[in-house]
């Protein structure tokens, strides 16, 4: 942790002594114009003086006229003529000192105690590591639930998508997660929840225990689509801080359809069109840049585990945001809602969830658990209608007579936080449920 002293330092070494500054020439629908910005760049951070304090903005577009801004906030107050100053690239200087801490998209406290900036400022927009000097997946990581120690392993630098409707189990599984996964460091990115969600997550879902190891960033939903689209980008320059200097990091993204519904604010703001069922073409874009900035790292560096979760109605996959989410990360994990409802958490639907890390991060004997596993339920489920209609005849398949025997085990290991062991105990009472 820096001293005070280096903190202020490096803060005071960031402060130009004088700032490009530009007037406000025009504003129209949630954007304003600003000429005499010569030096100004795409994606730049200004801040204009309004009658209510200073006015943050983002420049979305520029013109042989000016520079397009979006403003992070309600722009009331604002008139033409005002002053706006140039800051530059939108950076953020995280710091060990963070860990516990509740901090906005740009790396302000929300919980009320002061905190000071790391003595570094990165960019929010940082490149991946090169793909070719990126290390493999990593070794298969003691998770804390039973299912994610076997039947659904999840490995070191590992990125993978949670699907599921509202209310169905996220956010708890995201703290089950954050207090149970083996990792140095855990990264909480909340995207537009209700300000009332936030506090009920960190103080009671989440907790101390989950709290202690963890950075939250988070951006309300009454908060302007900039900074609600920065809370993700932001998140996840925390999570390469401590991923460079050489830390396990656990990042815990929640949502990734929000942080989408921002972008696509954002794009049309600056005057791209819709196209993908409403959401503009670089939405793909946008979100395989920042799940590739998650992953295993390259060199000195640690790695970046990553749990995306993606909001679907219904079970529909299909939709734009689940449909590029599957396709770029390391598997998915879906949850049901039939399943929750029935009262089984987490309300994890195994048959149509994957982890791509199998079957490299488990041992030959170990597939045959997880493949055993799978028939059983899967025999389960073709013939559940049947056997819930009274219709099906104890005898006359094998397979489904072993499902229905051995389906109340498996489905409540389903449940099971992980035995004290981590994967090896997991997979010893697994084969147990399966009578192996
Ligand atoms: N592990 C669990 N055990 C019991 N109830 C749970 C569990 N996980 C979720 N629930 C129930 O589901 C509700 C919604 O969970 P939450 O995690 O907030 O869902 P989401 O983030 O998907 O909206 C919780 O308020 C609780 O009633
Ligand atoms: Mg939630």
């Amino acid at each position: 942790m820096p001293g005070v002293f280096e903190s202020l330092q490096a803060e005071i070494e960031t402060i130009q002594p004088t700032r490009a500054v530009g007037r406000v020439a025009e504003s129209s629908r949630g954007t304003f114009l600003v000429r005499g910005l010569a030096e100004a760049a795409l994606g730049d951070r200004v801040a204009a003086e309004t009658g209510a304090g200073p006015l943050g903005g983002e420049i979305v577009q520029m013109s042989s006229r000016g520079a397009i801004v979006l403003p992070e906030d309600d722009p009331e107050g604002l008139g033409i003529n005002a002053r706006v100053e140039l800051i530059g690239p939108v950076t953020l200087a995280p710091d060990r000192s963070w860990l516990g801490r509740i901090v906005d998209p740009l790396g302000r406290p929300l919980d009320g105690r002061p905190l000071l900036p790391g003595t570094e400022r990165t960019s929010m927009n940082a490149p991946p590591p090169a793909p070719a000097d990126r290390r493999p997946l990593g070794e298969r990581l003691s998770t804390g639930v039973a299912v994610f120690d076997t039947l659904l392993p999840l490995v070191r630098g590992q990125r993978i998508g949670l699907f599921a409707g509202s209310g169905v189990g996220k956010s708890s599984l995201l703290a089950k997660f954050a207090r149970g996964v083996a990792a140095d460091v855990v990264v909480i990115g909340l995207v537009g929840e209700r300000g009332r969600e936030l506090r009920d997550f960190t103080d009671r879902v989440l907790g101390p225990a989950g709290m202690a190891r963890s950075v939250v960033v988070t951006a309300t939903s009454d908060q302007s689509p900039l900074m609600r689209r920065r809370c993700a980008l932001s998140a996840m320059t925390v999570a390469e801080h401590f991923r460079n200097q050489g830390l396990h990091v656990l990042l815990l993204l929640d949502s990734v359809t929000r942080f989408a519904e921002a972008h696509r604010e954002v794009a049309l703001a600056s005057g791209e069109k819709a196209s993908l069922r409403g959401y503009p073409p670089s939405v793909s874009h946008a979100i395989m840049a920042l799940a590739e900035r998650a992953g295993p790292g390259a060199g000195e560096t640690g790695d970046i585990t990553a749990v995306f979760t993606v909001l679907v109605a219904g079970s529909d996959m299909e939709e734009p945001v689940a449909d590029i989410v599957r396709g770029t990360l390391d598997g998915h994990v879906v949850l049901d809602r039939k399943i929750a409802e029935r009262g089984r958490y987490p309300a994890i639907d195994l048959l149509r969830s994957v982890s791509r890390s199998l079957p490299e991060a488990a041992s030959s004997a170990e597939n045959g658990l997880i493949a055993d596993a799978r028939r059983v339920l899967s025999a389960y489920d073709r013939a559940e209608m049947m056997i819930q209609a009274g219709l099906y005849v104890s005898g006359s398949d094998h397979a489904i007579d072993r499902s229905i025997r051995l389906f109340p085990v498996l489905d409540g290991f389903l449940a099971e936080d992980a035995p004290a062991g981590g994967p090896e105990a997991s997979f010893v009472r697994l084969r147990a449920c399966l009578g192996a």
